[in-house]
């Protein structure tokens, strides 16, 4: 890897800047270029044949344009779905995101763990081989949400956004068995995280909420290798919407890239 790397950060909008924000910390010297493929949002309500389609030629073209050391798909949907095809495809190291159920399970004191995610990562295949493989002695509970990615970016964008909105798409994670209740909920949406203020204030009651953006990024830097540039020399970071729109509330966004960046 070179000295000061070039990552892609991709998602299917602006959730994955909740795992970008993590690896800046880390790594403030890499090169990021960040896609949001708007326009093809969102990706939790397509078929997986579609989303196969759409990602792995698009990450392709995005490889030859920016020439990345590292491919962050910081995107369950697209994770779960593509992982296998573009590693298969391109030889570039991808970091993937998927649900952290191993760790929400290993952490549960009333072994009730809830997964909230899109409606497509909850019905894969994929998800449910990482309960059998990783939820031990844990019951799971599978929550997909069709609306909450497009409230966070609605709300990213500076746009209202209801308690109950928000409500009605978390309320089925509460799960009351006999008298033990959900302690776990793995948010297995990049977007999720973006709305963590609102998702604490609206519990019924209080979980952990397993965010795995900090176990990503620890990811993105062992593979990167090397110590970062001392703190201060930020490099710079583009940030790309395949619309070719403009983000409406583009200084909402600065921050987690913790640099200039170029839009
Ligand atoms: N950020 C995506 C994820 O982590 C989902 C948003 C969408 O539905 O496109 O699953």
């Amino acid at each position: 890897m070179p000295a000061s790397p070039t990552l892609l950060v991709f998602d299917s909008g602006l959730g994955g800047l909740t795992v970008l924000r993590e690896i800046v910390r880390l790594r403030p010297d890499a090169r990021v270029v960040y896609v949001a493929d708007d326009a093809f949002f969102p990706y939790g309500q397509r078929s997986e044949e579609a989303v196969i389609g759409r990602v792995v030629p698009l990450i392709g073209e995005l490889i030859a344009a920016h020439a990345p050391d590292l491919v962050v798909i910081a995107c369950n949907t697209a994770s779960t779905m593509t992982l296998a095809p573009l590693r298969a495809r391109y030889k570039v190291p991808f970091v993937g995101t998927v649900p952290a159920i191993k760790p929400a399970c290993a952490a549960s004191r009333t072994k009730r763990v809830s997964v909230l995610g899109t409606s497509a990562t909850v019905r894969l295949e994929y998800t449910r081989a990482l309960i059998r493989d990783f939820a031990q002695a844990c019951k799971v509970t599978l929550v997909g949400s069709a609306h909450l990615a497009a409230l966070a970016e609605a709300a990213l964008g500076g746009r209202p956004i209801s308690d109950q909105q928000i409500f009605a798409e978390i309320a089925p994670c509460f799960v009351k068995d006999g008298g033990v209740r959900t302690d776990a909920v793995v948010l297995a949406c990049t977007h999720y995280p973006l709305l963590l203020d609102r998702l604490k204030a609206l519990a019924p009651w209080p979980v952990d909420w397993i965010d795995p953006a900090p176990a990503i990024a620890r990811r993105v830097a062992t593979l990167l290798g090397g110590a970062a540039a001392p703190a201060g020399s930020p490099r710079d970071a583009q940030l790309i919407f395949t619309s070719g729109r403009r983000h409406p509330a583009s200084g909402a966004l600065l921050p987690f890239f913790g640099r200039p960046v170029a839009a």
